[in-house]
């Protein structure tokens, strides 16, 4: 495919968020990272200049939010720059943080340059289940610290808690830390298998039972903390009857910039073979979202077949995820097997019941140069009922 086409028939409005990964270096190896097994090493991230452009250009385009997220947005130096600049273009600017990085004093220093809200991931609950997952010893101690420290600073906070087999059960316990530590907001998303989490999905997937008991707590959480905190939920792909409405629709809403500066409709977009991303160095961003064949490729409904083609609900979730439809199907126009209705649920559900009832095997953890390993795990295509 080339890089640009003519402008899709239908009309497209512009993007409302931009996702901007500073970086991909980070101190945390989480087994469940999106961000893509290869990674953009320090060498080929975008420099300062280039990403205040960036900036400018969301703006002017329609952009209203960006999420300053990585790796780890923090080991960037230039990081109060970016704020600063970002906020004086107009945008809501959201920073999506493990907390190593990022001490009181700094966030300070940040919220003086005007950034309006801040995501701190919390792996677990205890010392000894985040350093498991993240390799960062000490790393809750930092992550409590600095959710104080947004309350002291009048910052809201959401706390981002990734859900997993190992820590599912102790659903309970983030709802509480939440509320002890001032969150405005509580995000409990089940992991998502792109990535590293696709690579590591044998020893992430929840069992059935603990998925079931999870709706539960859900359940009775919101009735009982309704006004108190918000609370946003994901669960696995596997385990729902229909498809989430992945970024809200293709090119519909989200533009995601990589560190070296690749422009995608999503994080996961580059598993799917045969899609050339712009690069923001070389296309403005009005260009990408407008006119390039990567963002026109899936964008409304026209490239859908059936079940979706005449699925009533194919406006309300633009027929799931076109990555997972890539991954699992090795064919990026069917439907997600996540719905329902394709030929291959039964059989994502029940790969996903196997896998989870199975010994799990050792975690692969997230760090530069594992493409190899990946390739080992690579996983057949599903198969249809
Ligand atoms: Fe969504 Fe397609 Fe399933 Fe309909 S058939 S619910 S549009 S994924
Ligand atoms: Fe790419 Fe869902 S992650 S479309």
């Amino acid at each position: 495919m080339t890089a640009s086409a003519p402008v899709p028939p239908e009309p497209v409005e512009p993007p409302i968020g931009l996702l901007a990964e500073l970086t991909h270096r980070c101190p945390l190896q989480c087994p469940y990272c999106s961000n893509p097994v290869e990674l953009v090493r320090r060498g080929n991230e975008l420099d300062t200049a280039t990403w205040i452009s960036v900036l400018d250009q969301a703006a002017e385009l329609g952009v209203l939010q960006v999420h300053l997220s990585g790796g780890e947005p923090a080991l960037r130096e230039d990081l109060e720059e970016i704020v600063a600049r970002a906020v004086a273009a107009g945008l809501y600017t959201n920073l999506v943080t493990s907390a190593v990085g990022v001490d009181a004093d700094r966030l300070a220093r940040l919220r003086d340059r005007g950034l309006h809200h801040v995501q701190i991931s919390f792996q677990d609950v205890t010392e000894e289940g985040v350093t498991r997952i993240g390799r960062a010893p000490g790393a809750l101690a930092r992550k409590i610290a600095l959710a104080e420290a947004a309350v002291r600073l009048g910052l809201p906070w959401t706390l981002n808690a990734v859900l997993h087999r190992h820590n599912l059960d102790r659903v309970e316990r983030f709802l509480e830390l939440a509320l002890e530590l001032g969150a405005h907001r509580i995000e409990l998303a089940n992991v998502q298998y792109y990535g590293w989490g696709f690579v590591n999905r044998a020893a992430l997937m929840p069992t059935p039972a603990q998925l079931e008991r999870f709706r539960t707590v859900l359940e009775r959480a919101a009735r009982e903390l309704a006004g108190r905190l918000a609370i946003d939920y994901v669960i696995p792909d596997y385990y729902a009857r229909y498809p989430k409405p992945c970024m809200n629709g293709w090119g519909r809403a989200v533009m995601v910039v990589a560190p070296d500066g690749r422009v995608l409709p999503c994080h996961a977009a580059h598993v799917i073979e045969g899609l050339e991303f712009p690069q923001v160095r070389a296309m403005p961003l009005r260009e990408i979202w407008y006119r390039s064949a990567a963002f026109a490729a899936f964008r409304g409904t026209g490239w859908m077949r059936e079940p979706c083609r005449s699925c009533p609900r194919r406006e309300e979730d633009f027929g799931g995820c076109r990555c997972q439809a890539a991954m699992l199907l090795g064919d990026p126009t069917a439907t997600d097997p996540a719905c329902s209705l394709s030929p291959h649920h039964a059989a994502m559900r029940r790969l996903a019941e196997v896998e989870s009832t199975g010994e799990p095997p050792a975690f692969v953890y997230r760090r530069f140069g594992t493409r190899a390993t990946m390739r080992r795990r690579e996983l057949a295509p599903l198969p249809a009922d």
